[in-house]
């Protein structure tokens, strides 16, 4: 049994964001708020437990708190009879930190307003479209996908929750220099981990010496994120988000679109890619 879902200003939602939408966009930003902003599966996660050892400067307790969802609340989500995210913002104590999955044009204008700092991940599409199907195997509140191949066209055609990939990437790409923006790339973040948490850490205000990046690095890795209970929503009702038909930490690599893709997808998906991307400098790692 699945949630339903609805269109708001033309962008597929679940319908749990639908009706308490109005107050998504009056939802108040605090200036030292700090917001992790997303894709789907591109790999929030990932960089929410990044962020939480570099302000708990690598201590490995106090990150095992409380799940990842609740340390981070999705602002925009709510499952039926559960506290929704905003409910779960507006309890949480100062400096907080948030998760959305938004396109820009659907943020709570209050983020922006407030220069709050604003971390968002993009990964090559062909990985995230894979990502986000398998998660909507396993996701009771998302919809079904149907089969690969037509989960494959919902993907290219912009059908599916928190809408077009290209106008989510877009978007916060061609924002970034307006606003306190970290533009961050998953291809990146396993190419050269302890690059990418140093600049993490830079855009936040923290410096961690050589021993703490290290403990980092082991703490956020997918074998150790995999194995804690604390971020790999293990904790999630199984009503839900059933791991035995695909795990939440699924594989966590590069190129795994290889053994989805026919050749004859690959070709309309970089043909249909090239008409969609002529006109921007954002460009993506393929071919991995
Ligand atoms: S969600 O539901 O949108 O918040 O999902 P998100 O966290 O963005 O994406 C999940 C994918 O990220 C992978 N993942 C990781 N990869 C590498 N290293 C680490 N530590 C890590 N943690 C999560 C996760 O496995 C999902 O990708 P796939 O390709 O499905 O494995």
């Amino acid at each position: 049994e699945r949630l339903a879902v609805d269109y708001v200003e033309g962008i597929l939602q679940p319908t749990p964001t639908c009706d308490t939408w109005v107050q998504i966009w009056n939802f108040q930003a605090r200036p030292d708020d700090l917001l992790i902003a997303t894709y789907p599966k591109a790999g929030t996660t990932w960089v929410q437990e990044i962020v939480d050892f570099i302000q708990s400067e690598g201590d490995a307790d106090r990150c095992h708190r409380a799940p990842i969802h609740d340390r981070f609340p999705f602002i925009e989500w709510k499952i039926p009879f559960l506290e929704s995210g905003l409910e779960q913002a507006e309890a949480m104590p100062s400096p907080r930190t948030l998760k959305t999955h938004l396109p820009i044009g659907l943020l709570p204008p209050s983020f922006l307003e407030k220069n709050c700092k604003i971390i968002y991940v993009a990964r090559n599409p062909k990985d995230n479209m894979v990502s986000y199907y398998h998660f909507h195997r396993m996701n009771k509140a998302l919809p079904a996908p149907g089969t690969w191949e037509e989960y494959f066209e919902s993907f290219l055609a912009g059908k599916v929750c928190w809408g077009s990939w290209y106008d989510h990437v877009r978007g916060w790409w061609d924002a970034k220099d307006q606003h306190r923006i970290l533009y961050l790339f998953y291809e990146d973040m396993k190419e050269n981990p302890k690059r990418e948490i140093q600049k993490l850490a830079e855009f936040i205000g923290k410096s961690l010496d050589d021993e703490i990046l290290d403990k980092i690095i082991h703490h956020t890795s997918f074998d150790v994120m995999k194995q804690n209970p604390m971020a790999n929503y293990s904790s999630v009702p199984a009503k839900f988000m059933n791991h035995s038909i695909s795990p939440f930490m699924r594989k966590g690599t590069v190129g795994d679109w290889k053994n989805h893709f026919t050749v004859a997808q690959n070709e309309r998906f970089d043909e249909d890619y090239g008409k969609r991307m002529a006109d921007t400098t954002l460009t993506f790692h393929f071919q991995l």
